[in-house]
């Protein structure tokens, strides 16, 4: 589960400048999120995640959002709401980068554990997702609005354990010194 990103995709991580996802991005995310998304958040979706005060993020390569993500923040817990790489910019560490922004943040609210919803054939984001230390705990049958072929797919619950008991896992996963493993 211990993070391995190349120092290929390090560097293209770093050349991304991240900050919060704001009122005059919601249109370009909520055009890139058709793009990305089966059943994509419309503009108001993405307005409303605001509203609530949920942690919301953009990177921008040469001024353009290549990645956004959004992650609600409760008592003691934290849910990925939405976590998104264009197409054109994946594969460079730029998922991994903006997970661990979001554990980050989640560690800093004390939330001690971090669920999120998939679908159960979205391989790239399942992988990512074990490799940073999530474990699958709950199917959840026909999940998703069907598909244009009239399927409805099922979600995949992933759970991460956070803080102390991360970097414990972390450690023995062969992590070596119990840092972030999306580091
Ligand atoms: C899932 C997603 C966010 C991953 O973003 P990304 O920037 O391409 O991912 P990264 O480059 O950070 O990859 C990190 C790791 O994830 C895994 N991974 C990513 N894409 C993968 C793929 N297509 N196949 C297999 N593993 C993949 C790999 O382990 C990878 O590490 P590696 O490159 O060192 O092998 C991106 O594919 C995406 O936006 N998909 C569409 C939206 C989506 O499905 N979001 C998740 C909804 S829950």
């Amino acid at each position: 589960m211990a993070s391995m990103a190349t120092p290929v995709s390090r560097a293209a991580a770093a050349r991304v400048l991240w900050r919060p996802l704001g009122a005059e991005d919601v249109e370009t995310v909520a055009a890139l999120e058709a793009r990305i998304h089966a059943a994509p958040w419309t503009a108001g979706n993405f307005h409303d995640a605001l509203r609530a005060g949920y942690a919301a993020r953009v990177g921008l390569r040469d001024g353009c959002i290549v990645a956004y993500g959004v992650l609600m923040l409760g008592p003691g817990e934290a849910q990925l709401l939405n976590l998104s790489v264009v197409p054109e910019a994946r594969r460079e560490g730029l998922g991994r980068a903006l997970l661990a922004q979001f554990i980050e943040t989640a560690e800093h609210f004390a939330a001690e554990q971090m669920f999120l919803e998939v679908r159960v054939g979205n391989v790239p984001a399942i992988t990512l997702y074990e490799r940073e230390g999530f474990v699958g705990v709950a199917r959840r049958e026909s999940y998703y609005p069907p598909s244009p072929e009239g399927e409805r797919e099922d979600a995949l619950v992933m759970r991460c354990a956070l803080g102390r008991l991360r970097r414990v896992i972390h450690a023995v996963a062969g992590g070596g010194d119990g840092g972030s493993a999306a580091d």
